[in-house]
């Protein structure tokens, strides 16, 4: 339970009204879970690795309001859906869930998949883990207002919402730790995902104004506050920076671009020559598996293509450890200069990016008042993200719409949303 900074009441409310008039129920017996999306200044495409990672949340993300379902609602379903973005309702029993047989059965299209799935998914989760389920939910769920949460990590905000409304209506406690690792069997399991944890553990572990570090191996994490946080938090940080997110109007869901789950299968294989040319391959062919100077010595033996990626996956472990120390030090500076080289280090080595956002990555680097740029998420679509001085954020702003629509006339006037969208930090997830 708690507040969260970045909702009004009045959202709150429509949401509550929403799920009343769904449920039949009173407004007041309505709770909300907030679960925002998390940003990733440093530790891009690490985390399926083993790697460590930087993550914070923003003050935008998605918005589910729940009641358990009575008993005796109706014996054919417990579970009723219905989302802001997405027409029609989803109905299912509780015990009906089970892991699809076949992966390539699922549905392809975000539309579909993002719906019914997330939720079967989550219980799905819990399930497997032996969770006593007896309740279902009539459930509304909708995201920030107009925004195009493509790269924000939108997939495990909403997974992260279900599992927090289940775990709710059925009285569960669970720890953090279990849920980053109930999200891991959604995304993993579920909808076929290859990724790591980084965005369910962004999105559970954050605290405003701090960036979260997190060894997805040892699942060690912190939280690493900036200098005089402690005195005045609101003031601090606020002033100092705002989170600018410019978007490419290119979207498609992860689990439908086959460019995610490859390159996992070349860090697996870089993992698997550099271990056997150690003679340890004996372990799990990830690249945390082996060490620097193993890499260094043995890097020869791997394919150009595979050397790249490996050569990604070092630089970026050692960028956030930098990182970490210039946040701590509250060398904005220091810590947007790594980010930057982590966004070359995607496009030169991990070779994520397209085009779009290519461009817009450039243009982010040339802006006013930018300390450093990167793809957010994937970076096969969706948005880059920024760190900027918070007095110069708005002329940023109109130099990256400007600049943008000379690259990508057609992409830029299509998007029926903002290029640009300036925010704060934000907190973790919770049931309000
Ligand atoms: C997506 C995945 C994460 C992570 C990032 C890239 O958001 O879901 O697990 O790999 O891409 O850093």
């Amino acid at each position: 339970m708690g507040s969260m900074r970045w909702l009004s009441e009045s959202e709150l409310n429509v949401i509550r009204k929403k799920v009343a008039e769904m449920s039949g129920r009173e407004a007041k017996e309505v709770r909300v879970v907030a679960s925002p999306y998390r940003i990733c200044p440093l530790g891009a495409h690490i985390d399926h690795q083993g790697g460590t990672v930087s993550a914070m949340t923003i003050n935008k993300g998605i918005l589910l309001g729940f009641v358990p379902s009575y008993d005796s609602q109706d014996i054919f379903f417990k579970v009723l859906l219905r989302s802001g973005q997405f027409k029609g309702e989803v109905r299912f029993s509780i015990d009906e869930v089970q892991l699809p047989r076949d992966k390539n059965s699922l549905p392809t299209s975000h539309e579909e998949c993002s719906w019914g799935n997330y939720a079967r998914g989550a219980l799905y989760a819990l399930q497997k883990r032996k969770n006593n389920l007896k309740q279902g939910i009539t459930s509304f769920i909708c995201g920030t207002d107009g925004l195009d949460s493509s790269g924000l990590s939108s997939s495990a905000a909403v997974g992260i919402a279900y599992l927090l409304a289940f775990e709710s209506a059925n009285n569960l406690t669970v720890t953090p730790l279990e849920n980053i690792e109930y999200d891991r069997l959604i995304e993993n399991e579920y909808l076929g995902l290859r990724n790591g944890i980084l965005d369910q553990s962004a999105i559970l572990l954050s605290a405003y104004g701090c960036l979260t570090y997190m060894d997805c191996k040892t699942k060690e994490h912190k939280l690493i506050r900036p200098p005089k946080l402690k005195e005045d938090p609101e003031k601090e940080t606020k002033n100092k920076y705002k989170i600018l997110l410019a978007f490419s109007g290119l979207k498609q869901a992860l689990t439908t671009n086959p460019g995610y789950n490859n390159r996992v299968n070349e860090c697996r294989d870089a993992a698997r020559v550099l271990l056997r040319a150690i003679g340890n391959d004996g372990v799990e062919p990830l690249l945390s598996n082996v060490k620097l100077e193993e890499f260094e010595k043995h890097k020869c033996e791997l394919s150009e293509t595979l050397a790249k990626r490996a050569e990604h996956y070092f630089s970026e472990n050692e960028r956030v450890r930098k990182g970490v120390e210039a946040w701590a030090s509250g060398n904005m500076e220091e810590f947007g200069k790594l980010i930057t080289a982590s966004g070359l280090s995607s496009i030169k080595n991990y070779e994520c990016g397209c085009e779009p956002l290519i461009q817009m990555y450039n243009i982010l680097l040339k802006a006013p008042g930018v300390y450093g740029a990167r793809f957010s998420g994937a970076g096969f679509r969706g948005c880059c993200i920024a760190f900027v001085d918070a007095d110069k954020a708005l002329k940023a702003e109109s130099y990256i719409k400007n600049e943008y629509s000379k690259f990508q006339p057609e992409l830029a006037s299509q998007m029926n949303t903002e290029t640009v969208l300036i925010c704060d930090a934000g907190d973790c997830a919770r049931v309000i």
